[in-house]
C-alpha cells in the first residue's frame, strides 16, 4: 500500500520571508511522519525559498499551476522546465478557483497533464462538482472530468497522477468539509472507474480537499478509497498542518 499524501497549497498567501520561517518550522515536526508522504506548494515567488528550506527532508514541494507549454510568449506564465528545475515533485492543476479566475477548463487541464508527466513531476488533478448534491451525482460528475482530462494519458503514466476530489461548495471561508460518508463513496467510485476498462484500467491515487481541519482529517482519512489529504487555509499555519500530518501517520500506521 503506498503511503498517505498529506499535502497544502498556500493559494495566494504568506510572503517569501513567511514562507522561509514556516517550511523552518515544518521541517523537524515533519521528520518523524515517514509513514506519509508530505508536500508544500507555495506560491512561484517562494519555490525557490522551499527548496533551499526543505531540500533533503521529507516534505516535498511544488506548484500549484503551469502553463502547457515549454517557453514562449506567454507573459506571466511558468513553464514546467521552470518548475523541474526548481526541484518541484507534485504541480497542483485545475483547482476551482483557478477554473473561475481564469477559465481553466477539463481540456485545457489536460495540456497542463501531459506537460508535468513530460517533465518528470506528478499532478495533482482537482475535481469537483460544483454545488451540493446527492452521492452518485456527484461520482458521475468527477467521473467525467477525470475522463476528459486522463483520457489522453498514456497507461504507463496513469498510476503516477493523482486525483484531488475538492466538491466546490466544500471550499474556502464558510464552508466545511464534504460528510466523510460522501467523501467515501466518491472516493471509491471513482477507484472503480479508473480500475474500469471504461476509465483506462489504471487506479491512481485519490486524495480529499475542502475545508480539511483536525476535526474532520481524522472520520474522511477513515474512509476507503481516501488516499491523503489536500488541507487549504487550516495548514497556513505550519503546527496545525504538522498536526494534520501527524493524525494521519497514526491512522497510516496500522495500515501498513
Ligand atoms: P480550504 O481549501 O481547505 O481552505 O477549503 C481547500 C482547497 O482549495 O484545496
Amino acid at each position: 500500500m503506498r503511503p498517505l499524501l498529506v499535502g497544502t497549497s498556500f493559494k495566494m498567501n504568506l510572503t517569501s520571508s513567511e514562507g522561509a520561517r514556516y517550511f523552518d518550522v515544518l521541517r523537524p515536526l515533519a521528520a518523524p511522519l515517514t509513514s506519509c508522504e508530505l508536500f508544500v506548494l507555495p506560491p512561484f515567488t517562494s519555490i525557490w525559498v522551499a527548496r533551499e528550506r526543505l531540500q533533503g527532508s521529507n516534505v516535498a514541494w511544488g506548484a500549484q499551476d503551469v502553463h502547457a507549454e515549454d517557453a514562449g510568449a506567454h507573459t506571466g506564465d511558468i513553464s514546467a522546465p521552470m518548475l523541474a528545475d526548481l526541484g518541484c515533485t507534485f504541480v497542483e492543476v485545475g483547482h476551482s478557483e483557478r477554473r473561475r479566475d481564469h477559465g481553466e477548463t477539463d481540456e485545457s487541464v489536460a495540456g497542463k497533464v501531459h506537460q508535468i508527466l513530460r517533465h518528470g513531476m506528478t499532478p495533482i488533478v482537482c475535481v469537483g462538482e460544483r454545488t451540493m448534491e446527492g452521492r452518485d451525482s456527484a461520482l458521475h460528475h468527477v467521473m467525467a472530468q477525470v475522463r476528459t482530462v486522463l483520457g489522453p494519458v498514456a497507461a504507463s503514466d496513469r498510476s503516477r497522477v493523482v486525483i484531488a476530489y475538492e466538491p466546490v461548495w466544500a471550499i474556502g471561508t464558510g464552508a466545511t468539509a464534504a460528510d466523510p460518508g460522501h467523501v467515501g463513496a466518491v472516493h471509491s467510485g471513482l477507484h472503480d472507474f479508473l480500475r474500469s476498462r471504461a476509465g483506462g484500467s489504471v487506479d491512481t491515487r485519490v486524495i480529499y480537499g475542502g475545508s480539511v481541519d483536525l476535526q474532520t482529517s481524522g472520520p474522511i482519512l477513515e474512509q476507503g478509497g481516501v488516499d491523503g489529504l489536500f488541507v487549504g487555509r487550516a495548514a497556513l499555519d505550519a503546527l496545525y498542518f504538522a498536526a494534520i500530518a501527524g493524525q494521519a501517520q497514526e491512522i497510516a500506521a496500522p495500515r501498513r
